[in-house]
């Protein structure tokens, strides 16, 4: 399916610094001419971000843990068909912001939904599309939590979103969670968030050049 595109994701908790390593590492790609998407989850196309809104306004705290299951496949349904499958058929590099691995840990793990049920939720929405390389970048909880409530309040949701908003224990959950996720699905990377910045692009670059031979 993605036959000439390569679909790479970023992952991980609440502040984990994804947004930091995807701007560094198109830099990277700009610097060496390839061409890229770059889009997020939930949201991505105008139906997407619409379902991305009832997701996370804090005021819908009655969403049953199945609805939010089938509203993140729903958004993901619309945008692997409208924008990612398009752009790898172009040969394009793809990169998301979040993807199927947020689903198989919030809701699988964190939501305790579990994880077959999640895959299979999944299973028509990505229409067999498996990122390339997963990029899982982990912080703990303490730490990725302060600094995601900060960038939230400046994006309109004053206490965090929805998602935000849970327990500690839920976001203890989310976090081993992602640790254990190599142990679920090929591709996925697991890299230490809580470093300096550039020495973690440095590795994001070093396991996408080993695996395309750049
Ligand atoms: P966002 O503001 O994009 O957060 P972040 O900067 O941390 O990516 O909000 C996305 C939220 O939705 C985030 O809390 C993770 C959650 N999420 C799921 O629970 N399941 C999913 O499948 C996806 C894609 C995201």
């Amino acid at each position: 399916m993605n036959s000439k595109g390569i679909f790479i994701t970023f992952e991980g908790p609440e502040g984990c610094g994804k947004t930091t390593q995807i701007k560094l590492f198109t830099k990277y790609l700009k610097k060496m001419g390839l061409k890229f998407l770059l889009t997020r989850e939930p949201g991505g196309t105008k139906i997407s971000e619409k379902i991305r809104n009832i997701l996370l306004d804090p005021k819908n705290k009655e969403m049953s843990p199945i609805t939010e299951a089938y509203l993140y496949a729903a958004s993901r349904a619309q945008h692997t068909r409208e924008k990612i499958i398009p752009a790898l058929r172009e040969g394009k590099i793809v990169i998301s912001d979040r993807y199927l691995d947020s689903s198989i840990i919030y809701q699988g793990v964190g939501r305790n939904i579990g994880i077959e049920r999640v895959l299979d939720i999944n299973k028509t929405a990505i229409n067999g599309l498996f990122p390339d390389i997963s990029y899982v970048l982990l912080i703990p909880p303490k730490i990725g939590l302060k600094r995601a409530r900060n960038v939230s309040s400046k994006s309109g949701y004053k206490d965090g979103d929805r998602l935000e908003q849970e327990n500690m224990e839920f976001h203890k959950k989310i976090y081993s969670g992602f640790m254990k996720l190599p142990e679920i699905r090929k591709g996925v990377f697991i890299l230490d968030g809580n470093r300096d910045i550039k020495k973690i692009s440095h590795e994001i670059i070093g396991i996408f050049e080993k695996k395309y031979g750049f």
